[in-house]
This record gives structure tokens, sequence and C-alpha cells, in this order.
């Protein structure tokens, strides 16, 4: 990992003055009503984490065997709620099927067509148990892989909870991803069965999945039966007694089966996410202590209340869908809107309609997302009656204030607390956030820490920053719902999360906090982009590029874009002749081929040399700064050619 600046600090630029207290009567019914309750709280969970947590975890989950002690051991090796033995499943279904909530909707499903369909908790329970029968046929048993690399339907959610059903860990991998990037991940979680769709829908057009699965399959090795929803209708291959429409089999599975008990440890599902090398990591999340954390902070953040109506808009097939789409939310017994498509089809105004349309009062989306209605223009959003919104919330990157007040005004009509999220991948919930009915926010921060979280911010050799000091933001503590290895790698993990900053995790973000002990969160000082709101590593991107026939060398760098946060930058080293410019559209190709497409490269820039350092390490700083057209800023007394620097701005002329 390369570490930010050369000094202890890092230099941050942005004074936000402007404040937001809660309006009165969103604390009067909010869950966290007061500063006092919050602090209490979180010194609590500070100073007696096992304390702390074993009460609410005793109290607010269904068990089916108690726990021995909330809290073992330290920080990277904790193991939280040993000896206790649970289901995700039955927690996020059964416990509300088995009550009145058996007739309430669970889940509320529009796909992009506009096709609609509801699925109360009892429908989910009967789903979940015939598909969970389904998976046992195909001889997935307790302890397998499942991949699921499916569009937004029902069935995702269905499969999934179907898999904690089991005890079989599952393993999603986000339709955008091309076929290469689905065989990486089967090999590496070594996933027994596949369930994917003939495609899904994107804009009006379809995302072919099944397609990618059979290419996939050609270079897995361990995948023996795939199942396949039928969505769009498109025909597609079937390969006998490889390949199984999830119609059939649903027609003769049994409602009737049992939820297994697992240990809290037990894996429950494997996320691959990018790194700062090219091998992506496979986030392992454990039963538990992730579910608690989904829970609780579900309850805290978006102050859930009984009759909410709570959407989402991600993609199931990243953290915050798993967390904030299935596990969070229904293990509180919510409903939740579910869509399938775009945010601009058939017109700009799609979000908006769905909010107008099931009186959504919780509405979670990522500042990629508002940049682009912004964009769009507020026409969109005042067509519809938004006035059944509550909440607001951000997640993904930092929000800048501009589109924080957009959000604020036009969205949420001055009138609904924001929450800017702080969290990632391998926190499994949400870390830092305002509480609405108690913090009064500042547009671009993520404020305070829940309680059971302790940040600091810290220069590279450890030491604590003071107020408005920008450094590196790690936790001190270990928390429930924390990644506890990457998948068959534990080695990997020990290495890029704790071996930085002595006694700490590092995650890998660069923030400062000020005067008020609010947290500002900066961004990645490693070699991970955030595109759209998307983590991927600049290494991925160099080891596609350079697995072309026509590239020699390729170096990949973030520009600042309007509407994606982070642009794709590539300086190419060709073999050879600098080629036609039409070949700059066959590495693209090659990129997303590789990939996939959220991996699609903004620009690429053919050059013959590339800025390094004496002992050959890539100058990125400086790359950088020619990407978004600045003139170099840094030290560049390390160049190793100083006239590489003039070539690669000749070049860009
Ligand atoms: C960034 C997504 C600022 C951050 C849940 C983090 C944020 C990475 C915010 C994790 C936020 C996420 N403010 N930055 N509210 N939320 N990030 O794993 O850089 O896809 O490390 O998890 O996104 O991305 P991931």
């Amino acid at each position: 990992m390369s570490q930010p600046g050369s000094s202890e600090s890092i230099k941050s630029v942005l004074h936000e003055t402007r404040r937001f207290p809660p309006p009165a009567d969103f604390t009067a019914q909010a869950n966290i009503s007061s500063e006092e309750q919050y602090q209490e709280m979180w010194n609590r969970a500070k100073d007696d984490p096992a304390g702390f947590w074993g009460e609410i975890a005793t109290e607010t989950l269904s068990w089916s065997k108690p726990f021995d002690k909330a809290c073992e051991g330290t920080m990277p090796n904790t193991k939280w709620f040993g000896g206790g033995q649970i289901n995700a499943c039955y927690n996020c279904v059964d416990r509300h099927a088995l009550t009145w909530r058996k007739n309430k909707a669970a889940i509320i499903w529009e796909g992009e067509p506009g096709d609609t369909r509801v699925l109360t908790y009892g429908d989910l329970q009967r789903e979940v148990s015939k598909f969970a029968n389904v998976l046992k046929q195909l001889g997935v048993e307790t302890g397998d892989r499942v991949t699921l690399y499916m569009p937004m339907i029902p069935e995702l959610a269905i499969a999934m909870l179907a898999c904690a059903r089991i005890g079989a860990t599952h393993s999603i991998i986000f339709g955008g991803f091309s076929a290469d990037a689905v065989a990486d991940r089967n090999n590496d979680a070594q996933s027994k069965v596949v369930v994917t769709a003939d495609a899904g829908w994107r804009r009006g057009k379809e995302v072919p999945l099944k397609s990618a699965v059979d290419e996939s399959l050609k270079k897995s090795t361990t995948v023996e039966k795939v199942v396949v929803v039928r969505r769009t209708g498109s025909p597609v291959n079937m390969v006998p007694d490889r390949d199984y429409w999830w119609h059939d089999l649903m027609a003769k599975a049994s409602a009737d089966c049992e939820a297994v008990a697992v240990d809290a440890e037990h894996p429950l599902f494997i996320l691959y996410t990018s790194g700062s090398t090219g091998k992506p990591k496979g986030v392992l999340h454990t039963t538990a202590g992730y579910l608690l954390g989904a829970q609780m902070s579900t309850r805290w953040v978006f102050d859930l209340r009984e009759e909410d109506t709570y959407w989402c808009t991600a993609d199931i097939g990243w953290i915050t869908g798993h967390s904030y789409i299935c596990y969070g939310p229904l293990a509180n017994g919510a409903s939740v809107v579910m869509y399938e498509g775009a945010p601009n089809w058939p017109d700009n105004g799609r979000f908006w309609e769905i909010i107008e349309k099931y009186k959504v009062s919780i509405f979670y989306t990522a500042p990629t997302a508002i940049r682009a209605f912004i964009k769009w223009g507020d026409e969109w959003p005042n067509k519809h009656d938004l006035s059944s919104l509550r909440l607001l919330g951000s997640v993904g990157e930092p929000i800048n204030p501009e589109a924080w007040m957009w959000y604020h005004k036009v969205i949420g009509a001055e009138r609904c607390p924001i929450v800017d999220t702080w969290w990632q991948t391998e926190t499994g919930a949400i870390m830092i956030s305002p509480l609405p009915g108690i913090t009064s926010t500042k547009p671009g921060s993520c404020t305070r820490p829940l309680p059971g979280v302790v940040p600091d911010i810290v220069t590279k050799s450890g030491k604590s920053l003071g107020p408005n000091e920008g450094g590196l933001l790690v936790m001190k503590q270990s928390w429930p719902s924390m990644l506890r290895t990457l998948y068959g790698d534990h080695d990997r993990y020990l290495k890029t999360y704790f071996s930085d900053i002595e006694g700490c995790y590092f995650a890998g973000d660069g923030a400062r906090r000020d005067e008020d002990g609010f947290y500002w969160v900066m961004g990645r000082v490693d070699d991970v982009l955030n595109v759209s709101g998307h983590r991927l590593s600049t290494m991925e991107v160099e080891s596609a590029l350079v697995s072309h026939p026509l590239v020699a060398e390729a170096a990949v760098v973030g520009f600042p874009h309007e509407i994606k946060g982070e642009g794709i930058c590539c300086f190419v080293i060709p073999k050879g002749q600098t080629p036609e410019d039409a070949a700059k559209q066959d590495l693209i190709n090659h990129v997303r081929k590789q990939i996939g497409a959220l991996a699609t490269p903004d620009q690429i820039r053919f050059t013959s040399a590339l800025p390094k350092t004496r002992s050959g390490k890539i100058m990125r700083r400086l790359l950088r700064d020619i990407a978004a057209g600045k003139e170099s800023q840094g030290d560049t007394t390390t160049l190793e050619d100083y006239t590489v620097l003039a070539k690669l701005r000749e070049e860009d002329e």
C-alpha cells in the first residue's frame, strides 16, 4: 500500500460552517432521542463492549442456543458470541412470519419495465424455504459456497436468505462484472452452485447473465450446477444435468425446511472487493455479529419504525445492498422497496415516481446518483409528491456540500434529516453517521461514530492527531460486524488491515476530525479508485491492460469526474509504434471484458514513458495531476527522468 504524502499529516482544504439541527418533531419520535442517551451508549460500548453488545444481542436477536461470552480476544482475532447458535434467515424471516407481520409487506418490488410484485413475510418464508430445499437437492450442504450472479429481482433476496437458512455461504457477484471476473471469484470461493437469470433489464436493454455464466464455467473448476431464473424470456443455452430452471425446481419443492442453527461465527457470506493489489479480496462476514451490526445500525441510523416504507437504491451485489436492503431492514421486520433498473428509465423521474407511488418514507442513495439528479434538473423531482419522505441517506463516497444542500432542499424540502453514512464492505455495517434525532449535521461530514465504534485519526506512525489535522482513519476497538478474514488468505487479511498502524484496523481512508469531534472523510489514500461509489483497484485495471497484446506497460489513476466522483485515466506505453486512435476503443473493450462495464476507462493516453522514482515505482501523484489537467504541485526531486513529465504533457496536447 502506498502512503499518503510525504509529511505526517494530510492537508485538508474543506471548510464548512453550516449546521442543520434535527427538527423537533423528528427528535420527539426518534429511536435515539437525546445527546445523553448517545453519550451513555457510546461510553458503555467503549468501556464494556461485551456487556453492551451482549445485552443487545440477547434482547434483539432470536438465538437457537444462547452464547457463553459476547466477546473474546482482541482485534484482529476477536470472537463474538462464542458458544451461541443462531440462524440469520430465521431472524430475518420466520420470527416475523410467525407474528402478525406474516401479512406485512417484506419486499415491495418494482421491475424496470413497470411490473411489480409484493412479498409478505409469509410469502418470503414459503419461497425461501422452497429454495433452501432446492439447494439441498442440488447437493449444497452447510458450509458450501453458492454464487449468486443475478439482476435485482426478488429471487436474489430469496436465494441469499435460502443459503443462510441451510448454513451455506453466499458469494454475490454484481451483475456488471464480466465472465472472467465471475470465473475468478467462483474459483477463489470454490463455489458449488451458481444461481443466475437469463438476463436483467437495464435502461430498456437486456443485461445477459446466463451467457456470461456459460463462458465463466469454461474456467471454473468447482461449479456443478446452475439454476436459472427466467426474467426477460430471451433464449439461453441450457446444459442437461448441469442447468435447471428456477421455476421447474421450485414447482416440485416442499415449503417445509428447517432453519439450521449454526455457530455465531459461521461464515454467512463472502463479498469480493478491490484492494490496492490486483486480486480482489474475498471479505468474509460471519453470522451473529454481522446480523447484529446490520440490524442495530438500521434502527439507530435510519430511525426505522414499524410503519416505514424504506428504500435503499443500491444493488444487492454490493455491501450496501447486503446490509441495507436485505439483512438489516428484514431483521427489523421492515417493508423494503426493491427496484430492478436504472434511475433514468423510461425518464429521469423514475426514482421520484417510485417514491410517490409507494409513499417511501426513508430513502438511501449515493452521491454519484445525487450529482446526476442535479444535472438532470429540479423539474423531475418537482413533478412528484415527495411528502412521504421523512429521512434521507447517503453512502459510498464523500458527499460534496453542494450536492448535500441540493438533496436537503429539493428532495428533503428542508424537512428531512440527512444521514451521511461512512462504512465499508469490511465493516459490514455503518460506522460513522449522524443519528437523525440528535445530530446537528454539517454538509459533507459523516459526523460521529455509532455506539461500539472507536475511531481515531492518526499519523503513519500511529500518533493521534488533533482537531482538523488530516491523517489516517483507523478503528481502535473490535466491533461485532467486522470482517473476520479474507477468504483463503488470512495473512493478507492481517497485512492489509492490521500491519500499518500498531493495534488498529486501518480503513484505507484519509480523514480529519473537527473541533466538535465530527469526522470528515477525504477519500482513499491507497491505490483504490472510487468510481460512482464502486471500489476498483488501479492495479486491477493495469493488469487488465497489460494482458492486451498492444500494451507494454500501463499506469492507471483517478481524476475528478463531475458525475462519477472519480473517472479512470490510463497511461499506456504501447509495444512498438504508437497505435492509431482506434486502438483506444480496443483497449477500453478489453478492460470491460476482463473486469466488467463498471471498470470502463474514461481516457486512454498513449505515452512513451512513465514518471518513476529511482527505485522504479510509478509516481501516481504526478500522473494524477496530469490527468486532472493540473500543474504538478508535488516534489519531483526523486523523479528518475525529469524529461518524462514534459513529454507526458506534450503528448496531452
Ligand atoms: C468510501 C460502501 C466518505 C470510503 C459502503 C470507503 C465514503 C469506501 C462514505 C468503502 C461516506 C463510503 N463518506 N466516503 N459516507 N461511504 N465511502 O467497500 O472511501 O464499497 O473506504 O463500501 O467508500 O466502499 P465499499
